[in-house]
């Protein structure tokens, strides 16, 4: 008699509970866009694949072109079409303009000081300020001044020799290539760039790589759990990498920044660090409190969100660039008949070229459509909650959108699965880019390198192609422009090419 007591109360109390959890679920997504259900505590996390956005497209045929999925404990809002990432990125764009502060972010983002600071991984006032001195600092000593312009045509000719190198026997260009493109960046931040042999160099490349491998894990279920860092990194390695990747960084960015304390002069701005210390003088020098935004702690940040947004990002650009051009040397015919009638043979281009190269230029964005290199930008957040086509946005969503279904849209490009770079030309032969093609995103957090990124990606690509052509390894196996895997970033299987001296 008593145990059945007692199994009754526990039957009622089960029963209370799960309609509890289910009024509290409710409650919660009440408006929210429908989504998969996914699992307890995992969400939908375990079955998005290698290829995340092509599993998104997927289910955008079951549930429109806005849903919602659990990402660990952390609902995420996915925007599949043109339309929806246009009205959140663009329409909303202060309300969209969060970052993520999960886990793995605001680690990266902590300074000596205990606190989250810089560019890539803030939002708020701060963020703002940044954001505007860096778009101007980039300006000031971008490629538009000419020693930035010839240090970085030093850097690649560095790399054409390192092709060279090879005489046409076959490499995998991504290495050679990431050091230029690293070398680059660090042109813009410490004015210089490094020995490819300088050990600190070295180790700070890798410093850079591991960064971009952790900050795709921000998307995935580990950085929802914390704790799951307690557990053996075998099993979790993510979080040994981002001390790893921190300590690397704050130490090789603190040397840099002290030799340009000690070496500065007024009114003389070498690059980025020499800028924000100017910055710096100038507002204490008013009687002012330094800033926040001119912080020791934002320039660190700052530096290291420069570096490893402009490293990454367009190696892989040029390592697809080099896939295209393996597999359409049709392409390639083009382009060096356009090189030839505007850039003397033994010449280097310059950017100075840029608008006599209309199809090169063409090509650059072909294979930034057709490679999706980052397939959602960088994890935002909506700041407040607000509402989208109609569904609430709760605070703090994660947004993702899914620039694949844009670069693959049928309604927007003409064939899109096939390599067409003429497709970015008037009828005139003019360079055109329509309003939906994105590859450094929209509003207030697009990439703010995009026009330095963009002369840079042209140089390197234009001068490799001026001086070889590229042939695959083995021509009765050439490498696949289909296969990919997405960590943050989407890659090429790695593969190699026979650099040939025109
Ligand atoms: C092909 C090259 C590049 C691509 C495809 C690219 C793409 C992007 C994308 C998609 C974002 C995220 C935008 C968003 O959240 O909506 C971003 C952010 C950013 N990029 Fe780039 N980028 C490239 C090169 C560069 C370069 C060369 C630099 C620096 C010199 C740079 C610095 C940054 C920074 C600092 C951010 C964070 C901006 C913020 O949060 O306000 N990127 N980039």
């Amino acid at each position: 008699m008593e145990w059945n007591w007692t199994l009754l109360q526990l039957a009622v109390s089960c029963q209370l509970l799960y309609v509890f959890i289910k009024a509290w679920q409710w409650y919660k997504l009440r408006g929210v866009p429908p989504g998969p259900t996914g699992l307890p505590f995992v969400g939908y996390a375990a079955f998005l694949g290698t290829n995340p956005q092509d599993k998104l497209l997927e289910l955008s045929k079951t549930y429109g072109k806005i849903f919602s999925l659990y990402m660990g404990p952390q609902l995420a809002i996915i925007l599949n079409d043109f339309s929806s990432i246009q009205a959140a990125l663009k329409g909303q764009s202060d309300r969209f303009a969060g970052r993520s502060r999960d886990f793995v972010f605001r680690r990266l983002a902590l300074e000596a000081d205990g606190k989250s600071h810089g560019i890539t991984f803030h939002d708020g006032e701060v963020h703002k300020r940044a954001r505007r001195f860096t778009i101007q600092t980039l300006k000031e000593i971008g490629l538009n001044r000419s020693s930035t312009h010839e240090k970085i045509l030093r850097e690649i000719g560095l790399l054409l020799m390192t092709f060279a190198d090879h005489r046409g026997a076959p490499f995998d260009p991504l290495y050679p290539i990431t050091v230029c493109c690293c070398n680059a960046a660090c042109v813009v931040c410490y004015g210089r760039q490094f020995d490819r042999g300088d050990p600190e160099f070295v180790e700070y490349l890798r410093g850079t790589e591991l960064g971009s491998k952790v900050i795709a894990q921000a998307n995935g279920f580990q950085s929802g759990y914390p704790m799951l860092r307690f557990l053996p990194s075998v099993m979790f390695p993510l979080w040994s990498r981002i001390l790893e990747t921190t300590r690397i960084n704050r130490r090789f960015i603190h040397q840099q920044v002290m030799e340009h304390r000690a070496s500065f002069v007024e009114g003389e701005v070498r690059d980025y660090t020499d800028a924000f210390l100017r910055g710096e003088r100038r507002i204490v020098k008013n009687g002012l409190s330094a800033e926040d935004a001119f912080a020791d702690e934002e320039l660190s940040q700052n530096l290291r969100g420069l570096i490893q947004g402009g490293t990454g990002t367009t190696a892989v650009t040029l390592q697809w660039m080099m896939l295209f051009m393996v597999n359409h040397p049709e392409v390639q015919k083009w382009i060096h008949r356009e090189l030839d009638q505007h850039v003397e043979r033994l010449d280097l281009v310059r950017a100075s070229d840029r608008a006599n190269l209309p199809y090169v230029e063409a090509v650059v964005c072909e294979v930034q459509r057709m490679a999706n290199i980052t397939p959602f930008g960088l994890l935002r957040t909506n700041t407040k909650e607000t509402t989208l086509l109609g569904y609430r946005i709760p605070t703090r969503s994660f947004i993702l959108p899914n620039f694949a279904s844009i670069n693959g849209d049928p309604a927007l490009w003409a064939e899109p699965g096939e390599f067409k770079p003429e497709r970015f030309l008037d009828l005139v032969g003019k360079l055109q880019k329509p309003q939906h093609f994105l590859p450094f995103s929209l509003g207030k957090r697009s990439c703010v390198g995009q026009s330095f990124a963009q002369t840079e990606l042209f140089l390197v690509f234009s001068n490799i192609m001026h001086r070889f052509s590229i042939e695959c390894e083995d021509s009765t196996r050439p490498p696949s422009s289909t296969e990919r895997f997405t960590d943050g970033l989407c890659h090429p299987v790695p593969f190699k090419i026979r650099a040939i001296h025109r």
